[in-house]
């Protein structure tokens, strides 16, 4: 007999919440993690550190900025060894969380790395004990992903940082220069920025936050200038020189001539790859693409018997909240159940000031695609709430078929847009028509209103505008 239903290899959002639905529906499960700690990148290098920075530094902007307009009067400074140990305390507190909630649905963290040796044969080495080798009836493959290379650019995790070492800096850096304006990169900057530093982006294309709507693309390109970020777009980072300073070297890619600029550090933020070294992938015969990506059918099943795959390993957007669902319907496709995922309805947040959320297609796609669309657009300047809180910036953006006036994508540069999306999200689950939220009743006064005269706007009209 099998020591295990199911064994995960993994303990990030995939791999922990596949975990405990498994445990939930009656399988005997561990998850093997090596980190020391359960909650993957996302819990202790990723989603919730950065979103604790980004909450402090908005505050301290905040304080410097619309604090006197309302009459509060004060004079912030900042202790940065203070700030980063609420960053680490509230790390700290929610992979506990994980580790508790492991006990309470009875799955056992293996505390070291796996090697898949077979199928359903997974060895551990761990730190602490003898290596252990396990028998299960079942694997999941939840390794995730970790910062892409770039050749000519030496991470040292202290001056040239991924994400992972720009957000532990104890001090704060007089110049930084980001490679890469995608998520990670502007979220990062941001919080560097309001903190005082010099913030330039490099980045390869000519538009930021390249696949996201144009139009909020622009928008948000201007709203990040006038916050004090710079960008230099066009151009391919070559190399970063360490001397008493960094010195990067980039390309300007229309007439190839080469610039350079110094700083005190460097975020490279040019993107992640799965993360499978040392996981035996080859030798257990587990197709992989060409870029690392291990290949699955819709059931999330590798090529290789009982094995499967999910998350950020895999194919689709390298997003927390994907590898959850995923996490949950393979649980529930090896439990015999219809897991399911619908990957049409993923929403994506920037979590900068004002937020960005964006789920379903985008006006360049349905172009693309051909298809009759409207849209219904509305300003948050003139959302009474949003003005209150001097958060005007930003629109919200509906997209509609135009004969059937069903809902195909919204885009949301705004205040709280990240929790404003999910309205739509659930609308767009059960197909609705953006006629369905016009006609639904939104507690005034609330940014959500702004959400509703932009489903209002595809139809007869919104009312403030
Ligand atoms: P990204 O793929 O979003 O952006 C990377 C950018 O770097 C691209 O715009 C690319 O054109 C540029 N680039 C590549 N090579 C370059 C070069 N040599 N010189 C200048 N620019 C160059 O990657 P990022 O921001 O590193 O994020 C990685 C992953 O993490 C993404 O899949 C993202 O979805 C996920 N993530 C999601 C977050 C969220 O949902 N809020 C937060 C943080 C990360």
């Amino acid at each position: 007999m099998a020591d295990y239903d199911l064994i995960v290899i993994g303990g990030g959002p995939g791999g922990y919440v596949c975990a405990i639905r498994a445990a939930q529906l009656g399988m005997k499960v561990a998850c093997v993690e090596g980190r020391g700690a359960l909650g993957g990148t996302c819990l202790n290098v990723g989603c919730i550190p950065s979103k604790a920075l980004l909450h402090a530094s908005h505050l301290y902007s905040e304080a410097n900025g619309h604090f006197a307009e309302m009459g509060i009067m004060a004079q912030p400074t900042i202790d940065m060894i203070k700030m980063q140990s609420y960053r680490a305390g509230q790390v700290d507190q929610l992979t506990g969380g994980v580790a508790f909630l492991f006990k309470k649905n009875k799955v056992d963290w293996i505390d070291g790395w796996g090697k898949i040796e077979g199928p359903g044969k997974v060895s551990v080495k761990t730190a602490v004990d003898a290596d252990k080798s396990l028998t299960a009836k079942h694997i999941v493959i939840a390794t995730g992903s970790e910062p892409a290379s770039l050749p000519g650019v030496d991470v040292d995790e202290q001056r040239v940082v991924t994400s992972t070492g720009g957000l532990t800096l104890k001090s704060i850096p007089k110049k930084m220069v980001v490679i890469g304006a995608g998520v990670i990169g502007l979220e990062l900057g941001s919080v560097w920025r309001r903190l005082g530093t010099e913030v330039q982006v490099i980045e390869y294309l000519d538009q930021i936050t390249p696949g996201m709507d144009l139009e909020v693309c622009k928008t948000f390109e201007k709203i990040l200038t006038k916050q004090g970020l710079q960008f230099t777009l066009g151009a391919a980072v070559q190399s970063v020189e360490k001397g008493s300073r960094l010195t990067v070297r980039y390309k300007n890619r229309k007439d190839e001539t080469e610039d350079s600029v110094e700083a005190d550090v460097v975020l490279l933020a040019t993107g992640r790859k799965p993360y499978t070294a040392g996981l035996g992938l080859e030798e257990a015969g587990v197709k992989m693409t060409d870029r690392g990506v291990v290949e699955t059918d819709a059931g999330w099943r590798t090529n290789v018997d009982g094995i499967y795959a999910i998350g950020d390993v895999t194919t689709g957007p390298m997003l927390a909240h994907k590898a959850e669902d995923e996490g949950v319907a393979v649980a529930e496709t090896i439990a015999g159940q219809h897991g399911h995922v619908n990957y049409g309805v993923i929403p994506s947040v920037i979590y900068t000031d004002p937020e960005v959320a964006s789920v379903g297609q985008t006006e360049e796609q349905l172009a693309e695609e051909g298809r009759a669309y409207k849209v219904g657009k509305f300003p948050f300047l003139a959302n009474g709430r949003a003005k209150a809180h001097f958060a005007t910036d930003g629109f919200a953006k509906v997209l509609a078929d135009k004969e059937t006036d069903r809902i195909l994508g919204v885009h949301v540069i705004g205040p709280s847009a990240g929790e404003l999306i999910h309205e739509y999200c659930v609308a767009m689950e059960f197909g609705a028509a953006a006629e369905d939220i016009a006609r639904t009743c939104h507690a005034h006064p609330t940014l959500s209103e702004a959400m509703r005269e932009a489903a209002m706007a595809c139809g007869d009209g919104a009312i403030h505008m």
